[in-house]
C-alpha cells in the first residue's frame, strides 16, 4: 500500500511541476484575427488586425508571414516592420505578455491572410 501511495504522490508532484514550469510557447499560440473596420480609406476598405499571445507565458520576436502585403493607409512600423519579402516583425521583437494583444489597421481591396511564422517562448 505504501508504495502505491508513494507512486501517486510522485505522479501528482510530477504533473504539478510539468504544468507549472515547463510551458513552451510556439507560434501556434499566436492567434490572428482580421475584421473589417467599416471605414473606407482612399476608396479601399480598412481592416483591423488583432494579434494575441494565447500562451500562458510571454512571447517575444513574433514574426508573421503576409504575401504581397499592401496598404494605402500607412501601417505603424513600430508595430509591423518588414524583414524580408513575406516576413514581418511585430512590435520590434518586444515581449507580448500572456493574453496581451497587438493591433494594427491597413486598407486594401481585400483582407490579407496573415500567418504566425515564428516566436521566442520566454520561460515563466
Ligand atoms: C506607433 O506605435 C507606437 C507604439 O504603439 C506609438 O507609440 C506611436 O505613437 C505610433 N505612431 C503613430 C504614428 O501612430
Amino acid at each position: 500500500m505504501a508504495s502505491v501511495a508513494n507512486s501517486l504522490i510522485v505522479i501528482v508532484l510530477f504533473s504539478l511541476i510539468s504544468q507549472g514550469l515547463c510551458v513552451i510557447c510556439t507560434n501556434n499560440d499566436i492567434k490572428i484575427v482580421t475584421t473589417g473596420s467599416g471605414r473606407v480609406v482612399q476608396g479601399k476598405p480598412e481592416w483591423n488586425v488583432v494579434v494575441t499571445n494565447s500562451c500562458k507565458c510571454p512571447q517575444a520576436k513574433i514574426k508573421v508571414n503576409i504575401k504581397a502585403f499592401q496598404s494605402v493607409e500607412p501601417v505603424n512600423s513600430s508595430i509591423l516592420s518588414q524583414l524580408d519579402v513575406i516576413t514581418y516583425m511585430l512590435i520590434n521583437g518586444d515581449t507580448l505578455a500572456p493574453g496581451a494583444s497587438v493591433k494594427f489597421s491597413y486598407a486594401w481591396d481585400f483582407a490579407f491572410r496573415i500567418f504566425p511564422a515564428d516566436s521566442l517562448s520566454i520561460p515563466c
